[in-house]
């Protein structure tokens, strides 16, 4: 839900304002992860790094968006902003709160002590706060926050001031401190005691590393240390010891892939909870697992683990980003969100890249290649998600039910959970999420892995904790989506599925001429998403007819109940306004009480099987006195005629026409917003990836 950014650069000479500024545009990039205050920890003091004889950190915090902390520095006396370090640690984060009220004493760095001996950014929840905190207050602890974090610090000093060895290291300080925690947490920490060096953790919330050195890496992989029962570390396949002369061993310590000790000629290291921050800098990183240490010492980089499991890989890839810097940024686009909603025809055709052959008509779905025999013989299949995720999965269940012929189950997870729901050996479950972090999908996705349970996930972002905790999955490859409503990962979610419907047909021949008019379908998607875009100048003069309403319902069924949902989702969490989906074939039980003259309604009819049911609901609907805004295929005169303002769209296969009609809603809701006055990329109340359940 936060962001954690930190830059530590070693014989790379640097002057504060070039840290100051990397920091603060590090935090900008996460920012939609959490914005309602942040702060930042820096070497202080306006001595020459040179001659200081104890260092001091400086901390700067401040409520609100990372513009207002960067106005704070600028308003900072007394701060040369030319003092030049070869090395230096800073650490940022920007935040979205859980614990105590958005404010700057709550937001990070959190500190030990007046002193800011230790000082610390926390992504997560730590979840026995309470009782460390009782046993610090009872050893004269003075507690200033309300969070959690807070004894993440005031604990890494008391472990310092009561260390038996003189030489403890910063890491080795930092893996007791969080043996002592419970909870998620994503943590880097700097320390005076430690000058320029940086440690970080992680346990169920994602870290990463950037790595920027001079010359090339020699190898791809840095080998994990983790230490026997009598304290000595060791490197996996044979076992080196510190004093060991193997050159393995020197590439784990020394020179591992950085060049090191003696021979190191300068290096940067970019620590963040997400790639977005590290992508301008490097496209070099390395992803911590659960329980890694990674320590920077000297330009050195070394990740730490505290407890081998059995079997588990005991190396981390430097790993390349395919992501391109220009995906984080706005573009020509005054938001991320629209700017998102235009990439679609883009951002489907990279969902089926490599995966549909359009002119044999086959599907390959390489992440599931090795589990379609298992995924064919399960007893029924669980579709578990949030929010938009969640609703991509009602979008396609029909189809789904149709081209399986298995039983599908669609779960809101954090209902799934409550309900604690049987799940047997023989399910296949899917867990779909486009940050692959969220706590409740996350929190699913054990549940069934411990009751032995395929997993297969549906995620976005690779090195998510959901794309690696899954035995199997699909990326849906739609680039990073920054704004926190959900729009193209949404139709990628879709197309995914669809996909997945396919795969699983594919020797049917009963169903062949289906499959081949869905996989034309697909082939014409994305002309037809541009033909749609098109019409942006309509939708927003239509948002202008709209915006001052309290309350618009959508209606519709069949293939485009989600598409509903899923619209009246958009325009609650960016418009602050009342809406709902509902299911055209339920007006008759309810909801029909709420249609008058004056209730503006949206009506979803297209030429499908549901098309004379749903001109029945539009029966309904105008003898209410109502007149819909009707989304409807091009031409549908019939429909037409009862309608105050109609949206005519181009036509597709009926399982697919739900992406179609989704994007005139997405554009509704985006252009109420800014008509409305409101902060589109960072709605009230929301974060992009909620890692709390
Ligand atoms: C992979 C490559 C892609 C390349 C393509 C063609 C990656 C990430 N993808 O795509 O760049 O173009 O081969 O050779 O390198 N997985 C999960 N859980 C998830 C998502 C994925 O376990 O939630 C697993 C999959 O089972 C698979 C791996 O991650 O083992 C990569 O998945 P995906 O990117 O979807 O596979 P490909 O389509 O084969
Ligand atoms: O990252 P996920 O797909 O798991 O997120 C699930 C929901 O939090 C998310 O889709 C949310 O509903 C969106 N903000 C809606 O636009």
């Amino acid at each position: 839900m936060c962001g954690i950014f930190a830059y530590i650069n070693y014989l790379v000479p640097r002057d504060r304002k070039f840290i100051l500024d990397c920091l603060i545009k590090g935090l900008q990039r996460l920012e939609y992860r959490g914005y309602d205050s942040a702060g930042i920890a820096f070497d202080g003091g306006n001595e020459s790094p040179d001659v200081i004889k104890k260092p001091e950190t400086k901390i700067v915090k401040k409520k609100g968006k990372v513009r207002a902390l960067e106005e704070e520095l600028r308003c900072e006396k007394d701060m040369k902003l030319d003092i030049e370090y070869d090395i230096h640690c800073g650490i940022a984060h920007t935040r979205w709160a859980t614990h105590g009220a958005p404010c700057a004493i709550n937001s990070h760095p959190q500190r030990s002590d007046v002193n800011n001996e230790f000082v610390v950014v926390h992504n997560g929840i730590v979840t026995n706060y309470r009782d460390i905190k009782k046993v610090l207050e009872s050893k004269d602890y003075v507690f200033e926050s309300e969070t959690d974090t807070e004894v993440i610090a005031k604990l890494c000093k008391y472990v310092y001031d009561h260390r038996e060895n003189e030489d403890m290291s910063f890491r080795e300080l930092v893996e007791v401190v969080i043996a002592q925690l419970e909870g998620a947490f994503a943590l880097c920490f700097k320390s005076i005691h430690y000058p320029s060096q940086c440690v970080g953790t992680r346990r169920g919330s994602p870290l990463l590393i950037g790595v920027k050195t001079k010359g090339n890496l020699s190898s791809n992989f840095v080998p994990i240390l983790y230490r026997d029962n009598r304290g000595r570390e060791f490197q996996d396949d044979v076992a080196y010891n510190r004093e060991g002369t193997d050159s393995a061993f020197k590439r784990s310590f020394s020179t591992t892939d950085f060049e090191v000790s003696g021979d190191i000629k300068a290096a940067e290291y970019f620590f963040a909870s997400d790639a977005s921050a590290i992508i301008e800098h490097t496209n070099r990183v390395i992803y911590l697992e659960d329980d890694d240490v990674a320590a920077v010492m000297d330009g050195c980089l070394s990740i730490h683990r505290m407890k081998k499991e059995e079997g588990e890989s005991m190396s981390r890839e430097v790993q390349t980003l395919k992501m391109e810097i220009q995906q984080i940024m706005k573009g020509n686009y005054q938001y991320f969100m629209q700017k998102e909603i235009f990439e679609q025809p883009e951002s489907v055709i990279n969902t089926m890249r490599g995966r549909v052959n359009f002119k044999d008509k086959e599907v390959i779905l390489g992440g599931l290649q090795d589990h379609l025999s298992e995924i064919h013989r399960c007893r029924r299949l669980l579709f578990i998600a949030c929010g938009t995720s969640y609703h991509s999965a009602i979008a396609t269940r029909q189809l789904l039910e149709e081209l399986t012929e298995l039983p599908v189950v669609v779960e809101l997870a954090s209902d799934f959970l409550d309900r604690r729901t049987p799940i047997f050996r023989d399910d296949i479950c899917f867990f779909i999420s486009q940050s692959g972090e969220t706590a409740d999908t996350l929190n699913a996705l054990r549940y069934c892995k411990k009751r032995g349970a395929l997993t297969v996930g549906i995620t976005n972002t690779v090195g998510s904790s959901i794309s690696r905790e899954t035995t199997c999955g699909v990326h849906i490859n739609a680039g990073p989506e920054i704004g926190v409503a959900s729009t193209k990962a949404y139709t990628s979610q879709f197309i995914s599925l669809v996909m997945f419907g396919l795969v699983m047909n594919q020797d049917r021949i009963s169903t062949r001429s289906r499959r081949n008019e869905i996989i034309e379908a697909l082939e014409n998607l994305p002309n037809l998403i541009k033909e749609v875009l098109e019409m942006d100048e309509d939708i927003k003069k239509l948002a202008e007819e709209l915006y001052e309403q309290k309350s618009i319902l959508l209606m519709g069924r069949g293939f485009n109940y989600a598409t509903c949902l899923e619209g009246a989702l958009k325009i609650k969490e960016l418009t602050y306004l009342h809406s709902e989906g509902i299911l055209a074939g339920e007006l008759k039980h309810g909801p029909l009480a709420l249609v008058d003259k004056a209730m503006p309604v949206i009506m979803i009819i297209m030429k499908d099987s549901m098309y004379t049911k749903c001109q029945n609901a539009l029966h309904e609907v105008t003898a209410r006195g109502c007149a819909p805004i009707l989304i409807c295929q091009k031409g549908d005169k019939e429909s037409q005629s009862k309608a105050s303002r109609v949206i005519e769209l181009p036509g597709t296969v009926d399982c697919l026409q739900g992406i179609l009609c989704v994007i005139p809603l997405q554009l509704l809701a985006f252009h109420t917003a800014v008509l409305r006055g409101y902060d589109v990329d960072c709605p009230r109340n929301l974060a992009k990836s909620v890692t709390v359940e």
